[in-house]
Parts: structure tokens; C-alpha cells; sequence
């Protein structure tokens, strides 16, 4: 059996495909495979272990004459065409839980320095403005007095509503599911939980139903001094229309991990005052990696032998 992996993956991924493919085509160093190559490389193959940067479309799916198999290195699979992989009988790996605390701790790292204004405060001490005590120098939100809007409350959602009940926050969520999560948190709708939120985080999954979801009109209902953290994906939100809005409103905040047109930032963006970029961090820790990669050759390995996956997306 053939296997393709797009880039060097933490973990020797292609070295342990090795031990049960017989021929593993592989990328000579850390990027990404462009367009051009994966196209070539991917003709033959019946797995392909995949990244979030490479488009799995009709173009890909076509050129992937044997593709029985796509394993992603990601929990997320809005880079993949999903309609067309299902249309082909196609089976699809992710790696979702293994990346759900590390994620969440990085929200909450982001909830906590939008709320105390860190990148002023440090932007400030950078340079060379600092003359002693104020005590009314970047004055933030106090947690405990705040409420946190979890839009999307699965898996990663749940585990950042548990970080910020256990810092005393208020949580209110919205989701389409009528489940009632196992902590104290109130169900509302978009609008209502704007309004009502100090601090607005998103968790969805990005789809036709959800992209755009924070536009110019949501974030008109954002409370003035209120923050918005986007560790999920960017094109949640409209990334000029965000931009826009810090602009007039300094005492409004954004945290975001994820952008609209990645690794492409709106110009000016990154650089308020207001707004704390980061470059697709959530699941960034050795042991979150390194567990995302144990779950991409196990599972390829399961399929090479025959075995019963345990990470298989279930589509629609
Ligand atoms: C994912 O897995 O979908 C994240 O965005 C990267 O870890």
C-alpha cells in the first residue's frame, strides 16, 4: 500500500508509515507541499496524511485516483472538501480531544490578556513610557465580575466555560444543540449573548452555517469595553469589518489566533493597540503536537492493517 505525508510532521510520522506501507512518498523538508506537488504526489496513493494548509478539493480528489484514505493533522476540516470525499466513499481520520486542554488554555491566556489589556500595558513598558504607578493606567475587566459569551459549545468550548467558571467568570453559551452541558452556563441566542457578554470567545466549527457569523451587525451589539477572542477559525469572523470596529472604539479588544485569508493578516490589524495577533497557536504545545501525530499514524496504520479506526470523522 502507498501513503503520502504533505510535510515533516512532529512525532517521525512517514518514519512510522514505513514500518507498514511500502512505499511512503514524503515532503523533503517542514513547508507544506505546494499545490503542483501535492497534485503529482498524490496520484497513486490510498492514504494521504495531510495538514490544514493543503485544500482538499475536487482538483485534489480527482488527481487522487486511489485515495481511500485522508488523515489530517488537525481536528478541524474546513480545508477539506467533505461532500466530494463522501461522494467518493472516501473515509476521513481527525484529531480531535488531544488538542482539546491545550487549546483551551490558550483561550483562556487570550481571555486573560484582552480582559487586563497585556499588549498595551507591555507596548507601553517596550517603550521606554513607563514613569511609576498609575492607578488608573490600563484599567481591565475584573473576571470574576464578568460574563464570557462561549459561542459553540463543543469539546474545546465546554473545556474553556470549565477554565473561566474556576476564575469565577458568569458563562453564557450558544449552540444548536439542546444538551444541557454538565457546569453552571445559560443557553441564549447570538444577539442576546453579544449583548450580554463581556468577553465573547468562539468555538464553532467553520461551515456554511457559521462563516461570516461575526459581522458588522454582531459586533455593533458588542458592549463598548468588551473583548472577542477567536481561537477556533478566521473566517468566523469578518476580518475588515473587526477591524473597522477596533479602530473607533480603542476600549473594545481582540485576541485572535486565526484570520480570515491565513497566514494573511488585514492590514493594520496586527499592529493596534486593541488587537493581539497570534499565528495559529491553539494547539501548540510538544505534548498536544506530538499526541496529534501518535493519532495520525496509529490510525493509518489501523487502516493499513485492517483494523477499526478510532478517530474517523463521522460526515452529515
Ligand atoms: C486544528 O487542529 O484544527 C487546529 O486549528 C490546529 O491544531
Amino acid at each position: 500500500m502507498k501513503a503520502l505525508v504533505t510535510r515533516r510532521f512532529p512525532g517521525h510520522v512517514s518514519e512510522r508509515l514505513k514500518d507498514v506501507f511500502d512505499d511512503v512518498r514524503e515532503s523533503d523538508d517542514s513547508a507544506p507541499l505546494d499545490r503542483k506537488r501535492l497534485l503529482d504526489r498524490i496520484r497513486g496513493v490510498e492514504v494521504a496524511v495531510v495538514s490544514l494548509t493543503e485544500i482538499i478539493d475536487e482538483e485534489v480528489l480527482t488527481a487522487a485516483d486511489k485515495l481511500k484514505l485522508i488523515v489530517t493533522f488537525s481536528v478541524g476540516v474546513d480545508h477539506i472538501d467533505l461532500a466530494a470525499v463522501k461522494k467518493r466513499g472516501i473515509r476521513l481520520v481527525h484529531t480531535p480531544d488531544v488538542l482539546t486542554p491545550a487549546t483551551a488554555d490558550l483561550t483562556l491566556a487570550l481571555v486573560l490578556a484582552s480582559a487586563r489589556r497585556l499588549k498595551p500595558g507591555a507596548r507601553f513598558v517596550e517603550e521606554g513610557r513607563f514613569t511609576g504607578f498609575d492607578p488608573d493606567l490600563f484599567l481591565g475587566l475584573e473576571l470574576g465580575q464578568s460574563v464570557l459569551g462561549v459561542v459553540g459549545l463543543g469539546k474545546i468550548g465546554s473545556a474553556v466555560a470549565q477554565r473561566a467558571i474556576a476564575f469565577g467568570m458568569k458563562v453564557i453559551y450558544v449552540s444548536p444543540s439542546e444538551k444541557k452541558p454538565e457546569f453552571e452556563a445559560t443557553r441564549m441566542d447570538l444577539p442576546t449573548a453579544l449583548q450580554r457578554s463581556d468577553i465573547v470567545t468562539l468555538h464553532c466549527p467553520l461551515n456554511e452555517k457559521t462563516r461570516g457569523m461575526i459581522g458588522v451587525k454582531e459586533l455593533q451589539l458588542l458592549k463598548p469595553k468588551a473583548c472577542l477572542v477567536n481561537t477556533a477559525r478566521g473566517p468566523l469572523i469578518d476580518e475588515k469589518a473587526l477591524y473597522a470596529h477596533l479602530r473607533t472604539r480603542p476600549e473594545c479588544f481582540a485576541a485572535l489566533d486565526v484570520f480570515e485569508n491565513e497566514p494573511e493578516v488585514v492590514p493594520g490589524l496586527a499592529s493596534l493597540p486593541n488587537a493581539l495577533c497570534l499565528p495559529h497557536l491553539g494547539s501548540a504545545t510538544a505534548w498536544a503536537r506530538g499526541e496529534m501525530a501518535r493519532v495520525c499514524w496509529e490510525e493509518a496504520q489501523r487502516f493499513a492493517k485492517g483494523e477499526k479506526l478510532r478517530y474517523e470523522y463521522r460526515f452529515a
